[in-house]
């Protein structure tokens, strides 16, 4: 079997969970980890037997181990150790979004053309079951021609924090809402989105001095006419029960429709001693939606779940070619300029077309 060595920039939570896929992976020979707190390399480090520890990413991605590269850095410090392991001709998996604005996508899409490179973007919701199920059938076109279609998104404010505390630019629309319109952009591939009309309501975000509004609610039309409901909330109460995304997606064709209840719901515990939150630090609830982990969750030693899913698949595909469904750059370009142009409208009260 051909082996490789992996390298991972950004070894905060979700380069970890990168990590230990990749350590687990038999064909993976080098792995090596990198962050600018060189405690928090240090400490992924030997949680996962790396054999490099760095805080200097751009050597960690140049070292003649290293073959393809997960840029695991926060929202708004993907373009450096991207263009970096493109220039170097070495495959990279970025993280969602690819960057947080349209011009440093291009500035990506510019090198990775140039070098006829290879880059993919963490849009892990496509790796869910339910979502791979929902593609699959869309692959048979049982729904026929999509008229219309509804993408929502709810979490509570605890995790909604620790991400605008990471970065204040990074939205529930522009951070979160991002996977929905990447899965149903995904879902209808021949269709495009050409304009957006969005309103959102600022409280507690504002309140607590950020520019995130509470609640968004956009409508998009994609090429053919259909008209798609997007919405996120990530202002539900601190300790409501999901542990990441509660969520709901339906499509609405000429010949069937779709409808994928993911609330979870379903799947409930209550514990009295508290159940502690995979995302944020020292936050626990009583009740919890169980499987509602954005990245999916640990059990009897091993990550299971759409991150864990998304990320084999992305290192099978190196060593077998084998073609897998992770978003390309352009698709993610398209994610991001729907996405900015929603909180443009909700800004503005503007319908803009894209
Ligand atoms: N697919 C998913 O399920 C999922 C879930 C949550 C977050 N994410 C994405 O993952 C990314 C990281 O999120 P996180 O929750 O792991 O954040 P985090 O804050 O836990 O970790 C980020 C780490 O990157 C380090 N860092 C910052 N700048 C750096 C640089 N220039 N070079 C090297 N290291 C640097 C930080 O010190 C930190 O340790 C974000 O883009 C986020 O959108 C994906």
């Amino acid at each position: 079997m051909k082996q490789i060595g992996i390298a991972v920039i950004g070894s905060g939570r979700i380069g970890t969970l990168r990590a230990e896929m990749a350590r687990r992976h038999p064909a993976v020979r080098f792995l090596g980890v990198a962050d600018i707190d060189l405690d928090r390399a240090q400490a992924l480090g030997s949680r996962v037997g790396a054999d490099l520890v760095s805080t200097d990413a751009d050597a960690l991605i140049a070292h003649p181990e290293v073959d393809a590269v997960f840029v695991s850095t926060p929202e708004f410090a993907h373009v450096a150790p991207v263009i970096a392991a493109l220039e170097a001709g070495k495959p990279v998996l970025v993280e969602k979004p690819i960057a947080m604005s349209v011009e440093d996508a291009d500035r990506i899409i510019a090198v990775l053309t140039e070098r006829s490179g290879d880059l993919r973007v963490g849009y892990s919701r496509r790796f869910k079951e339910c979502f791979l199920r929902s593609k699959e059938q869309m692959l048979h076109r049982r729904l026929g021609e999509v008229s219309g279609g509804l993408a929502r998104v709810y979490n509570s404010r605890a995790q909604a924090f620790s991400i605008l505390k990471r970065d204040p630019h990074a939205t529930p629309v522009v951070d979160v809402l991002t996977y929905y319109v990447d899965l149903m952009n995904w879902f209808l591939d021949d269709l495009r989105p050409v304009e957006v009309i969005a309103r959102g309501a600022k409280g507690i975000f504002r309140d607590a001095g950020f520019g995130a509004d509470d609640v968004t609610w956009a409508i998009v039309t994609m090429s053919n006419g259909a008209v798609i409901n997007y919405g996120v909330s990530y202002a539900l109460p601190m300790r409501y029960p999901t542990l990441g995304q509660s969520d709901r997606v339906e499509l609405l064709g000429r010949d069937g429709t779709m409808i994928v209840d993911d609330d979870h719901l379903d799947h409930l515990i209550y514990s009295d001693t508290g159940i502690p939150h995979a995302y944020v630090p020292d936050h626990s609830v009583n009740m919890a939606f169980l499987g509602s982990n954005t990245a999916g969750d640990w059990a009897l030693g091993e990550f299971w779940g759409p991150l864990a899913n998304e990320t084999r698949a992305w290192l099978d595909r190196l060593v077998t070619g084998r073609p897998a469904a992770h978003a390309t750059a352009q698709e993610a370009r398209i994610t991001l300029l729907t996405t900015l142009a929603m909180e443009q409208s909700a800004r503005t009260g503007q319908n803009i077309a894209l």
